[in-house]
């Protein structure tokens, strides 16, 4: 069957069963790596991706109930919050093995939005659902903290 997909600003038309999770999607579909598959559950936030400017879970999301705007990491040259992000987490090194970070990526740009002078707290609070199991936590903080200085600026 053919499902119609805003993602990235781009219009895909691609033949998969509604059913389908967009995470799967993405991946095999629309080419795009960045959300990552950890459990599938809906349990670790390794797939969240941005819909309509909120984090969601595409893991457990059916491509086929998709109405709006779908926005990945792959975005992140397009997006000044994005952009911040991705350039602090390289300057504070906050990525080890790396598959955690495009989840909580998307996520702190959520927060972001709507507050540039997040409190430690306050990102840790924002993060809860999402699993780094390399423990890189301290420097994601001060990473997603360098970004919205750079924000704010
Ligand atoms: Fe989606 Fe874990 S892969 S929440
Ligand atoms: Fe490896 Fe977070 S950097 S899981």
């Amino acid at each position: 069957m053919t499902v119609q997909l805003m993602v990235n600003g781009q219009a895909l038309t691609l033949d998969v069963d509604p059913s389908t999770p967009l995470l799967y999607v993405l991946r095999n579909d629309a080419l795009l790596n960045s959300a990552k598959y950890g459990c599938g559950a809906g349990q670790c936030g390794a797939c969240a991706v941005l819909l309509d400017g909120q984090a969601v879970l595409s893991c457990t999301l059916p491509v086929g109930s998709i109405k709006g705007q779908v926005k990945t990491l792959e975005s992140f040259q397009s997006d000044r919050t994005l952009h911040a992000l991705n350039k602090a987490f390289i300057a504070e090194q906050a990525v080890q093995c790396g598959y955690c970070i495009s989840g909580i990526m998307i996520r702190a740009k959520t927060l972001l939005d709507r507050n540039q002078r997040p409190s430690a707290q306050q990102i840790k609070e924002t993060l809860q659902g999402h699993l780094c199991r390399c423990g890189t936590h301290t420097r994601i903080i001060k990473a997603i903290q360098r970004a919205a200085q750079e924000l704010s600026a």
